[in-house]
């Protein structure tokens, strides 16, 4: 099996509309059709014109897309007021599951908030908390999202 890279977004542009079609099946019913295939393309468009928030990673194998995750400022209108820096979008494709690539674009997106100098950075799960708890993420509270109860956590990538 060959190596899996994880690289800026930036460096692959020509990967947005996949992404954008993974993201908006995953997650569209979230949002209750506010959220359009156009507008998750366009966000990913913007996040590669740039290597630092917002932005996001994606890991490659053999240049083949198999997963993302994005580091923005605002994952939730609902949760504006938590905090200004959120790990979102984290995607692995189904077929390249349980290999440990999930958890590293986790670490790599810690590493990067870090090298960003963000002091504390945010997520919310409806159920993969105890993923998160195993790479250090911390359980702050419980909320209601759109009628789901979901989990938000913090970590501090300095730390
Ligand atoms: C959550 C998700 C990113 C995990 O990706 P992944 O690449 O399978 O994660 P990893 O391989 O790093 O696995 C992490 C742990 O979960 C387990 N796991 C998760 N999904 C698995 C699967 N489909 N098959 C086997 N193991 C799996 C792994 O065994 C591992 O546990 P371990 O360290 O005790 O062995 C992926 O399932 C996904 O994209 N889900 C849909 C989108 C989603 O829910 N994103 C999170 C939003 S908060």
């Amino acid at each position: 099996m060959s190596a899996v890279a994880i690289v800026p977004l930036a460096d692959r542009p020509d990967c947005v509309p996949l992404l954008a079609r993974w993201h908006h099946d995953e997650w569209a019913g979230l949002y209750e059709g506010a959220w359009t295939l156009e507008e998750c393309e366009s966000e990913l468009r913007d996040h590669a014109s740039r290597r630092h928030l917002p932005t996001t990673l994606v890991a490659l194998e053999d240049g083949r897309p198999l997963g993302s995750v994005s580091l923005v400022r605002e994952d939730a209108p609902e949760f504006r007021d938590l905090g200004d820096a959120w790990l979102a979008s984290l995607y692995v494709l189904p077929a390249a599951r349980g290999r440990g690539l999930g958890k590293r674009l986790v670490r790599e997106l810690v590493a990067l908030a870090a090298r960003e100098g963000l002091p504390r950075l945010w997520l919310f799960t409806p159920e993969h908390e105890a993923f998160y708890a195993g790479l250090g993420w911390q359980r702050v509270g419980e909320a209601s999202l759109h009628g789901r109860r979901v989990t938000l956590m913090d970590i501090r990538p300095q730390a």
